[in-house]
């Protein structure tokens, strides 16, 4: 996902922004640029890659106290330097930066610009050759930027320097994130808090369609109409050291680390003093009033939904449907009569999600977020969120962002339970607790995983991992979590289907790891195992305690049998991490791919 950062000031504003956009490396991105405005002009500095190449190509003899920086994830145009942020109009008046993807562009072109040659190929360098052209005939840089936002359709998120204004960044979203930073004697514009915490930590919140006037000493919030808009700034809840590696070679490693943690932050979190469990009576009383739970999400937030549906069936008796966002949006089933939609999503931001979440309120439906980032997207449009206190997860492949959404998940199921009047021998905090020290037990065994991940992912061209009931679930994590990073094909698969078809694909030397931690099918998956092995499949188990066998290569401690996906996923995180770092892959930014894809 592309990333922006603006400042305006008193200090020098090449360092900030640079400094910014290095905070949102995570997000993913393939070419980065800056522009500064000062008395001289504009200088504009655009490069196809890494911050590292940008900072060496800025011109550091120029001084500014104002100016925009981007870094890209292409849609559309290819990654280069032509297609890079920011992009100027015409005349070079005015420089822009933009996230998102404009739906219309081809149809702004034709209407207002078919007589002017485009440089690039992105839906950005129309945005700002429109503004240019409604400044001819407006005079005005707000209302010529006012009528192009009006014009827009699709999302964005969007910041720019008029060349003949020193006093004023530009700035207008929709669909997708951009926040104002507050300072005193100074104002940013940023796309998430983190790449700004280390210059403020109070931040407005900027509404779909909005216009903000982003000056040195004053911020002013617009409707699209003009009016204004009286708006609180909020303090963001990040701590920045969360935002750095200390001592770990990547932040991956380090939020696998921190799971225990995270556990306990949620054990403390949603429990009152007299240990009850603390959620919203407003959430319980929707779970309570749905016939149905339907979970969108995507990615590892999907197969995070398998997981809690298990719980809710299981525990709160209620049915529960899972559904990739990207397919539900387009493809509604049929609902029941009293449904309730739990988005779970990290970032908050995923556009797959969020066009789920509008289209279900346009139908007036219940929205429960379970997020990880306050103040986002799905958790300010839904109608309840649920938060996971995870902390920021930076490594694009989510690891203490998946365990956190079950443990949240596994609370609900509970809370629902009681709300219900289902007694349950089963203290989710108790068993919880019990996991995070587990996980604590998993994560000081990465020599004997980082051993494995050299014996199984080394040179292999493709893997599998297998598993049945909710080993099953987490295979498909694992197998997600193995292809991101290391790009293995991998593929997650129900242990009793892999002879229906996929077992041709087993050769001499495939890697199969199999989980074994359910007791109602342990038998099964190892015969499945044995399938393959006598294909010539190099095969690995990993099972619990208590249902170890002598040649299993794992044995993971135990815990609840429902919360054995919280423990068997920290070994797969592990393969997977120490299988890209041995094929030199970059651990927290793999290619192609963004922490948080905010276009459809
Ligand atoms: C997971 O490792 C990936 N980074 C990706 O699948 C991610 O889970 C997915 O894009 C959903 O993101 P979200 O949780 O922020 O909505």
């Amino acid at each position: 996902m592309c990333g922006i950062v603006g400042y305006i000031g008193e200090n020098d504003t090449k360092e900030i922004l640079l400094n910014g956009l290095e905070k949102l490396e995570y997000r993913g991105y393939d070419s980065a640029g800056i522009a500064t405005l000062n008395d001289e002009g504009v200088c504009l500095t655009k490069v196809k890659g890494r911050i590292a190449a940008l900072r060496e190509s800025v011109d550091s003899s120029v001084q500014s106290t104002m100016g925009i920086g981007h870094t890209r994830w292409a849609t559309h145009g290819v990654p280069g330097i032509i297609n890079a942020h920011p992009h100027q109009s015409a005349s070079g008046r005015f420089t822009l930066v933009h996230n998102g993807v404009i739906e219309n562009f081809n149809k702004l072109k034709k209407e207002y610009l078919s007589d002017f040659d485009f440089v690039s190929d992105t839906d950005t360098e129309v945005i700002v050759q429109l503004i240019e052209k409604l400044y001819q005939k407006h005079q005005n840089t707000v209302t010529a930027f006012r009528e192009a936002m009006r014009l827009l359709k699709g999302s964005y998120a969007i910041g720019m320097i008029d060349a003949e204004d020193h006093e004023t960044l530009y700035v207008s979203k929709n669909k997708s994130p951009l926040l104002v930073g507050i300072g005193d004697g100074f104002n940013l514009v940023a796309s998430d808090a983190m790449a700004t915490l280390k210059e403020t930590d109070q931040y407005v919140e900027i509404h779909d369609k909005e216009i903000v006037l982003v000056c040195r000493n004053f911020v002013e919030v617009q409707t699209i109409e003009g009016a204004v808009v009286d708006r609180k700034p909020y303090t963001a809840q990040i701590d920045a050291s969360d935002t750095e590696k200390g001592t770990y070679s990547h932040f991956m490693l380090k939020e696998i680390d921190e799971q225990p943690i995270v556990m306990r932050k949620i054990i403390n979190e949603y429990q009152n003093e007299d240990n009850e469990l603390k959620l919203d009576a407003d959430i319980r009383n929707a779970m309570k009033a749905a016939d149905r739970i339907y979970i969108i999400a995507a990615g590892t937030s999907y197969h995070a939904g398998l997981v809690g549906k298990e719980f809710l069936e299981k525990l709160a008796k209620i049915p529960v449907e899972v559904h990739v966002a990207s397919e539900f949006s387009y493809n509604m089933p049929l609902l029941s009569e009293k449904p309730l939609f739990i988005f779970i999503s990290q970032s908050g931001e995923t556009a797959d999600s969020r066009s789920v979440l509008v289209k279900i309120k346009e139908k007036g439906y219940p929205a429960l977020t379970i997020t990880n980032v306050t103040g986002s997207t799905l958790s300010r449009e839904a109608n309840y969120t649920l938060h996971l206190y995870a902390g920021p997860e930076i490594a694009v492949a989510s690891t203490k962002a998946y365990t956190a959404q079950i443990a949240v998940l596994a609370i609900l199921a509970v809370d629902t339970a009681s709300a219900k009047g289902f007694h349950l021998d089963f203290d989710p905090m108790q068993e919880l607790a019990i996991v995070a020290n587990a996980m604590e037990v998993l994560t000081d065994q990465k020599e004997e995983l980082e051993q494995l991940a050299r014996d199984y992912f080394a040179t292999t061209r493709n893997a599998f991992f297998i598993g049945r009931s909710s080993d099953y679930n987490v295979s498909l994590e694992a197998a997600l979590k193995l292809k991101e990073i290391s790009y293995i094909q991998a593929e997650g698969f129900a242990g009793g289907e892999l002879k229906h078809g996929t077992i041709a694909l087993i050769e001499e030397g495939t890697p199969v790891i199999a989980l074994a931690t359910q007791e109602n099918v342990n038998y099964s998956i190892r015969g499945n195992v044995q399938e393959v092995v006598a294909r010539g499949a190099n095969a690995m188990i990993i099972s619990l305690k208590g249902l170890e066998e002598d040649d299993d290569a794992f044995v993971l401690p135990h815990v609840h049998e429902l919360l054995t996906p919280l423990v068997s996923v920290i070994p797969m995180q592990l393969l997977a991490y120490y299988a890209a770092l041995h094929r030199n892959c970059d651990v927290d930014k793999p290619r192609n791919l963004a922490k948080s894809v905010t276009v459809e």
